[in-house]
Order: structure tokens, then sequence, then C-alpha cells
């Protein structure tokens, strides 16, 4: 066997055992890692860009929930260079893609963290100061990331209805110290009333849905 034969094994062998990593960790998480299209990106870009025009950009920070590839919160960071955008993620292969994107072609405010959306991180996201500290971009030192305590938050996901009703029940469960809006991509958040809901004109004809929560509700 030459080198060559070993390390296309060895290459063969890791990128099966990633795979295998994928599969489970999406039977477990009931949602793929699958990436939105086009045209949601833009709805949500765009819903986003409104949001940051209507109530002003201070204060604010961009979170997406289930972050996959992690091309959407890069993408919504280079659009809105001055607000820092996190992406949480717990499909470990898909985040070290995300990480490993952020690192070599930005954008500074851009950061992936591992968490599970629907339990322990969603708490933090909601509640306490966790979200401030984690987004905190600590490179750029910005004075906007600096005063997000109490402000507020855009929760952007693209999930799945289960997962939606577990964070709908989470959210009733507390009463939110911060303005949170929350933009939907597919799935609507059970019991609550949207916003506002915009029909794409994609194959599925998806729905976008805004919620209002939290302070400002
Ligand atoms: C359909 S993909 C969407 C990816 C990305 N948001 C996009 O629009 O391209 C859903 C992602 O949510 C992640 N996910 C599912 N359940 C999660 C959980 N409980 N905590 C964190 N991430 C989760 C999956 O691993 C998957 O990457």
């Amino acid at each position: 066997m030459t080198v060559t034969h070993v390390i296309l094994a060895i290459a063969a062998g890791g990128t099966l055992l990633g795979a295998a990593l994928i599969l489970i960790q999406t039977f477990r998480l009931g949602a793929p890692p699958m990436p939105s299209n086009g045209k949601i990106r833009h709805a949500v870009s765009h819903l986003v860009a409104t949001e940051l025009v209507n109530a002003g950009r201070r204060n604010t920070r961009i979170v997406e929930l289930g972050s996959g590839w992690g091309g959407l919160t890069r993408r919504l960071a280079a659009e809105q260079p001055d607000v820092p955008v996190l992406g949480v993620e717990r499909s470990v292969i898909p985040l070290l893609w995300s990480v490993l994107m952020q690192r070599v072609r930005g954008p500074v405010n851009a950061r992936f963290q591992y968490g599970d959306v629907v339990e322990s991180s969603l708490v933090g996201l909601l509640d306490g100061p966790t979200l401030h500290e984690s987004t905190r971009p600590a490179e750029q030192g910005s004075e906007t990331a600096g005063r997000t305590i109490g402000g507020r938050t855009i929760l952007v996901c693209y999930l799945s209805s289960e997962h939606m009703k577990r964070i709908g029940h989470r959210i009733g469960e507390r009463r939110l110290g911060r303005e949170v809006v929350l933009i939907s991509a597919a799935f609507a958040l059970y019991p609550y009333e949207p916003d506002r809901v915009e029909t794409l004109d994609d194959l599925y004809r998806t729905r976008v849905y805004v919620y209002r929560l939290g302070a400002a509700r």
C-alpha cells in the first residue's frame, strides 16, 4: 500500500464518518441541515432590513436558530455590517464548516456557536445576558455590540413545525424582558398570531411569518 492509498483511505473514512454523523444528528434533531433556497433567503433578508429601518438598528442583534452550514447567517452579517449576527447550531459538521468559512471569508460581525435552540440556548437567548456576551464580537470591540443588553433581538429560523411548537411553548413560559421579533420561514409559531405573512412564489408557495414578542408586544 502506498502513501497515496493511505491518504485516500483516511479521506474516504473521514467522509463516511462525517456523513454518518450528519445523518444521526438529523435523525435526532428532526430537521436536516438543508440550506434555505434563494427566495427564502431573499425574503428573510428583506424582512430583517425592513425591521432595522423601521425600528432602528441600535441595540439590535440578529440570531439564527439552527444556522445549518452558515450561509444565511453570513449573508445577513454581510448585509448588516454594524449588527452582530449569531448562528446557533447543534449539528457538529455544519457548525464546524460555518466556523471555518467565517474564519476564512468573514464577515467579522458573524459568529457561530454550538447550542440547542429549543432547550438551554433558547432560554439564554430570550432571558439572560448570555446572548449579549456570546454575540459580542471581541475582535470588533464595537459599541453596537456593547449596548445590546435589554435591546432588541431579531430571531430568524427555518426549522420544522415540531420545533416551532416547542419554541412557542418555551416562549409562553416566560416574560420576555426584551423585544423579540421572530422571522420564521415555512413554519408558523404555534399558538401565536403572526404580525405579517409573506407568501413566496417558489415551488411550495412557502410562507414566511413575522411575530412580535416580548417587551414591545
Ligand atoms: C432546514 S435547516 C436550515 C439551515 C439554515 N437556517 C438555512 O436557512 O439555510 C435546519 C437546521 O436546524 C438545525 N437544528 C435542528 N434542531 C436544532 C436544535 N434543537 N438546536 C440547534 N439546531 C437545530 C439542523 O441541524 C439544521 O442545520
